[in-house]
């Protein structure tokens, strides 16, 4: 929200020639070794996240018509693609474990029976509908 009014002053300035001293400031930001590693660091932690959410699957392997207790899901796989599989009020729900953000893969969230993404945060019901983004759609059923 700052940044867009930030942005909208700086064009008014620059197209009416406004000579305002904080803005000159604003025009002259450098990005600081400590913001790019800032940055840096943020991205290796998502990627790290992907890379754990991927591996754990793989190397969790789930046996077809195998349901977890109800309130509570698991992550594993069906040979080469991430399954979360659930049981909320007896029901049992198998999904694609991989959110259609970006590729993360979910987590069981035992608090709020939802699937979280630890990538960008987007949550899923039980079921795999869409709770909130930036995941735009839900997450694929699976065969049990
Ligand atoms: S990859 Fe899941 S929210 Fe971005």
């Amino acid at each position: 929200m700052t940044n867009a009014v930030s942005a909208a002053r700086m064009l008014v300035s620059d197209v009416v020639g406004d000579n305002t001293p904080w803005m000159s400031a604003l025009h002259h930001r450098i990005t600081t070794p400590a913001a790019i590693g800032a940055g840096l660091g943020e991205n290796a932690a998502v990627a790290w996240w992907f890379a754990r959410g991927w591996a754990r699957a793989l190397t969790n392997p789930l046996l077809p018509g195998e349901e977890p207790v109800d309130g509570t899901g698991v992550v594993g796989s069906d040979g080469f693609r991430p399954v979360a599989r659930s049981t909320v009020n007896g029901e049992t729900c198998s999904l694609s474990a991989v959110c259609p953000h970006l590729g993360g893969v979910v987590s069981w969230n035992d608090q709020e029976l939802s699937w979280d993404c630890p990538l960008h945060g987007s949550r899923f019901t039980a079921a795999g509908g869409v709770i909130e983004g930036p995941a735009k759609r839900g997450l694929t059923p699976r065969a049990s």
